[in-house]
């Protein structure tokens, strides 16, 4: 599976997120080791704090679908109205990298993308240094 491929799911997720509050919408696409992608959109909420972000839908699906070993995961987003290339890229909140940091490893890639052809590539390690992790409870 190649960034590009794991982009266009990205975008094609966000398609189905609900985001009437900030009118900013968001799809991922997450690789799990065995080759299967799980994709979620941001749900948000009338009361705000409930609200979810793509990467945790795209993480709480696979997770109750029993997977526990990821390889990547691709974010795209923005205001609603804009599309791909037209959107800037931007980083996972700081929640969502936690959630990563609970089920993924150091190495795990994060891939942020305004377009299938405009994208970085990071690792959780670079995007979340010195995080609190299940291994500080051994
Ligand atoms: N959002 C995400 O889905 N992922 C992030 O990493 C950052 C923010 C959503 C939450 C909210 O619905 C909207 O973007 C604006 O913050």
């Amino acid at each position: 599976m190649d960034e590009i491929s794991l982009i266009r799911q990205a975008f094609s997720a966000r398609q189905n997120a609900y985001a009437p509050y900030s009118g900013f919408t968001v799809g991922a696409a997450l690789l799990c080791v065995d080759g299967t992608i799980y994709t979620g959109a941001n749900i948000e909420n009338a009361a705000y704090s409930p609200s979810l972000c793509a990467e945790r839908v795209a993480f709480a699906k696979a997770i109750n679908a029993g997977k526990r070993s990821f390889t990547s995961i691709a974010v795209v987003g923005g205001k609603a109205e804009l599309g791909e290339g037209q959107i800037d890229l931007f980083y996972p909140c700081g929640v969502c990298r936690q959630w990563m940091a609970e089920f993924c490893q150091e190495d795990f890639t994060i891939i942020v993308a305004s377009s299938e052809d405009k994208f970085g590539v990071y690792s959780l390690k670079e995007l979340l240094p010195y995080c609190f992790s299940p291994k500080n409870l051994l």
